[in-house]
């Protein structure tokens, strides 16, 4: 399905959020220590959007790899890192987030942003995020939630079933991707429920940040000290 919209991707996220995601891409670079050089994995990364705005950040990114199963969203990707002469720092490659190829305890940072609720077994995936970070690395995931105030609710979820399943799949011309976007959002687990998954993973520190009245929210979490 996403090598399918690959190419109207990006102008279909910022149209359809009213560009409130490159704030909540942005929100991330809180959490990045800026004492260091970094070396960040950036799951499901699709179209490389969520690292290129944390290089525009403060925090000094050595190496940045993005993994996706999506050949269409990472060839789109790579054109972008190309264009602005990133390829020594941004490496993007086919990967699974559910058990995706890089080593054990080699990550600063692991970002997943809008790509959590695609994934099939979230607990695998967790799981596999606290091995790839080093001990006492972060995990930052970024994604769609629901807004707790019952009226903002109300007229979200009127955008969000009726106006936006139209808009997307008229301009991306793929009526199914912009549905599957509304159920996948309103049955996944946000807020506390996925703090829980997080402690459940073994996480600690774990936190959620709503943002926009609850319709995104960065989750964080740090793997903690000797689990190796
Ligand atoms: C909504 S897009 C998000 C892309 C990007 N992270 C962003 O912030 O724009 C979801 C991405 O998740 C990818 N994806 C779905 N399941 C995956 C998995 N198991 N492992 C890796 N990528 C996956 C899709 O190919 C797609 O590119």
């Amino acid at each position: 399905m996403f090598d399918r919209i690959a190419g109207r991707y990006d102008f279909l996220n910022r149209s359809l959020s009213f560009g409130r995601d490159v704030s909540w891409r942005k929100r991330i670079r809180q959490h990045l220590p800026k004492d260091k050089p970094l070396m960040l994995v950036d799951l499901a990364t699709g179209t490389a959007d969520q690292i290129l705005f944390l290089l525009e950040g403060d925090a000094e990114i050595s190496q940045a790899v993005g993994y996706d199963l999506s050949e269409e969203m990472l060839e789109v990707g790579r054109g972008k890192i190309k264009e602005r002469n990133l390829e020594k720092q941004v490496t993007l490659l086919t990967g699974d987030a559910m058990a995706c190829p890089a080593e054990d305890d080699t990550a600063d940072i692991v970002t997943i942003s809008f790509g959590i609720r695609n994934v099939l077994d979230v607990p695998t995936a967790l799981l596999d995020m606290k091995r790839i970070l080093h001990e006492g690395g972060k995990l930052c995931i970024l994604e769609c939630s629901l807004p707790p105030n019952k009226v903002i609710r109300w007229g979200y979820l009127m955008y969000f079933r009726h106006v936006l399943p139209k808009l997307g799949g008229w301009v991306s011309g793929d009526a199914y991707a912009y549905n599957y976007l509304n159920k996948t959002v309103e049955t996944f687990p946000c807020g506390d429920a996925f703090c829980q998954l997080m402690r459940e993973a073994g996480f600690e520190q774990v936190q959620a940040d709503a943002m926009t009245f609850g319709v995104a929210t960065l989750y964080t979490a740090v793997k903690p000290v000797g689990d190796a």
